[in-house]
């Protein structure tokens, strides 16, 4: 969603105080325009009507909209008399989206102290604001979105304009042929709730997710017993499966309850392992709480532990019973983690969405600052773009293959790295080699390789000094996607056009490496 968000209302509907908390939930800049024209004046506002008249303040008023409409992704809370000129509404409408705190009188009489009222120009008396809250009606009505505020907390607003602007998402994806279906929301422990269908629950999530996010959960699913791992690679492991099948006995889960992974690819890999092999399969839900799970990891039934220090051995084709990908969560998320989902987005964007590439190459100053907006159409487009890959080949022996652009690449600088770069930097340098393979062979121009590889540039370094042609041809070689000797690339003739290569020789590959060292 581009553009401002405006929050009109008559005085006293909470407009200031719904603006810092939506502006906060979305990660957005927020702007109190009454404070920005009392600091422009040097003066509080009902001097500016006495000293120089309310047309000198509505024009200062005009003027400051003119200016924060020319940026982008404010949230701003207006002044209650900005919707009297057309020109302001119109402003608003075209420069983002307008949401109407809606509130009765008496609402607003209450939240303004009496001394609050005495210091509004346009307060003479509640007669006077009545008949002048009857006129404005209309006026606010010219609105994308109306929210009722009598009787309800900030919280409770600022919840429903959030849903209001960006609604939850829902698709399926089919997993052999069973439906899974994917909720991309803002109230995940709800989306939970509803795929629980009153069975019992077991959460699992991991130290750092737990602190911010799991009491809303145990809240909204009775206090069901939880399973906490520490963070990090180390918990997808063989010993941690253990425990965790252990704590499952212990609390006599059966195989139609549920295990309810919180986290990122690590817990909901681990949970969906654990869970499909628990009693032959118990059924599941994951829920993401990172960027890289709601775009990749938790999407698509693939599970895997590791074996020491040997990454993703062991593992298996799974169906959860529901995937629920929460976007309230990605707002604690940090920078460098947003990074490593946005090159895998942008990865799925390539092989399958130009619409997503398109929002990344647009997008890409808010994805990086977080803006939950962008964020939440990123993971809606790509959730899209995966689903329908993943729904016509299960299995991964067909199209779902082109999903590995950049990571034959990537998987073997991890290794030679020995995991000492992050999986970003590996799938991106891997990206930009497989850019440039397409390119030598003529399947992209020189300007549509350039400007991927930019993009790429924009998320992630690659790492220096250029890894080692022989050892990242050996490791390429035992990779798991080896089929019959033959080392499998997917290039790219076009965003959308994806091709794969089972006949890119070595030399072929070292050429390319030039790409990781222009800058
Ligand atoms: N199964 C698949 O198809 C698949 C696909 C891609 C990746 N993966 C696996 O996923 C893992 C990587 O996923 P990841 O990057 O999500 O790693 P992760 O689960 O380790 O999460 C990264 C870090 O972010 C923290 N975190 C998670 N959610 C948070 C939130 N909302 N706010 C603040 N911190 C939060 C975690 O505690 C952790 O420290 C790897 O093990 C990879 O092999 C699996």
């Amino acid at each position: 969603m581009r553009g401002n968000i405006y929050l009109v209302g008559f005085m006293g509907s909470g407009k200031s105080t719904v603006g810092r908390r939506l502006a906060q939930a979305l990660h957005r800049r927020f702007v109190d325009m009454d404070l920005r024209l009392e600091e422009r004046f040097g003066l509080p506002i009902p001097e500016v009507f006495r000293g120089l008249g309310e047309g000198a303040f509505r024009e200062a008023e005009a003027d400051l909209l003119v200016a924060l409409s020319r940026r982008d992704r404010l949230v701003v809370a207006t002044g209650g008399g900005v919707v009297e000129r057309a020109e302001n509404r119109a402003l608003m409408r075209r420069s983002g989206r307008v949401v109407h705190l809606d509130a009765c009188l008496e609402t607003c009489v209450g939240r303004l102290s009496a001394e609050a009222r005495a210091g509004r120009p346009v307060w003479t008396d509640e007669e006077s604001a009545r008949s002048l809250l009857g006129r404005r009606k209309e006026l606010y009505g010219d609105c994308d979105l109306g929210v009722s505020v009598d009787r309800r907390g900030p919280e409770e607003v600022t919840q429903e304009i959030v849903a209001g602007l960006m609604p939850d998402r829902s698709l399926t994806t089919m997993l052999d042929a069973q439906p899974c279906p994917i909720s991309c929301t803002w109230n995940a422990p709800e989306a939970v709730q509803r795929l629980l269908r009153e069975r019992k629950a077991l959460l699992l999530a991991d130290t750092r997710v737990a602190k911010p996010h799991l009491a809303w959960f145990l809240e909204a699913l009775g206090n069901p017993p939880a399973f906490i791992v520490p963070q990090g690679e180390r918990s997808k492991s063989l010993h941690m499966a253990q425990r965790l099948y252990r704590f499952l006995l212990q609390h006599r889960m059966e195989r139609g309850d549920f295990l309810v992974a919180l986290g990122g690819g690590v817990v909901t890999d681990l949970g969906a392992f654990v869970a499909a092999t628990y009693k032959r399969g118990m059924a599941h839900i994951l829920v993401s709480t990172t960027l890289l799970g709601c775009v990749d990891a938790a999407i698509g039934g693939k599970a895997a532990l590791n074996l020491s220090g040997d990454k993703n051995v062991i593992g298996a084709f799974t169906k959860p019973s529901g995937v629920v990908l929460d976007m309230t969560a990605l707002a604690t998320l940090p920078g460098s983690r947003l990074r490593e989902g946005i090159v895998e987005a942008y990865k799925t964007g390539l092989m399958a969405s130009p619409q997503l590439v398109e929002h990344v190459s647009r997008g890409l100053a808010a994805l990086l600052e977080g803006d939950l907006p962008a964020l939440h159409e990123l993971v809606g487009l790509c959730a899209e773009a995966k689903a329908r890959l993943v729904s016509e080949d299960f299995r991964e022996g067909g199209v779902r293959r082109i999903l590995n652009f950049g990571h034959t690449f990537g998987h073997a600088l991890e290794g030679q790295r020995r995991f000492r770069l992050t999986h970003g930097q590996a799938v991106g340098s891997g990206m930009i080699v497989a850019a440039r393979i397409s390119r030598n062979r003529g399947l992209l121009s020189s300007g549509q390789a350039e400007q991927i590889t930019a993009t790429i540039r924009r998320l992630v370094s690659p790492p220096a000094p250029c890894p080692d042609v022989e050892e990242i041809w050996t490791r390429m070689q035992n990779d798991k996607k080896v089929s019959g000797g033959r080392i499998v690339f997917a290039l790219l003739r076009g965003v959308g056009d994806p091709v794969i290569a089972e006949d890119v020789s070595k030399e072929e590959m070292a050429a390319a490496m030039g790409a990781l060292r222009e800058d």
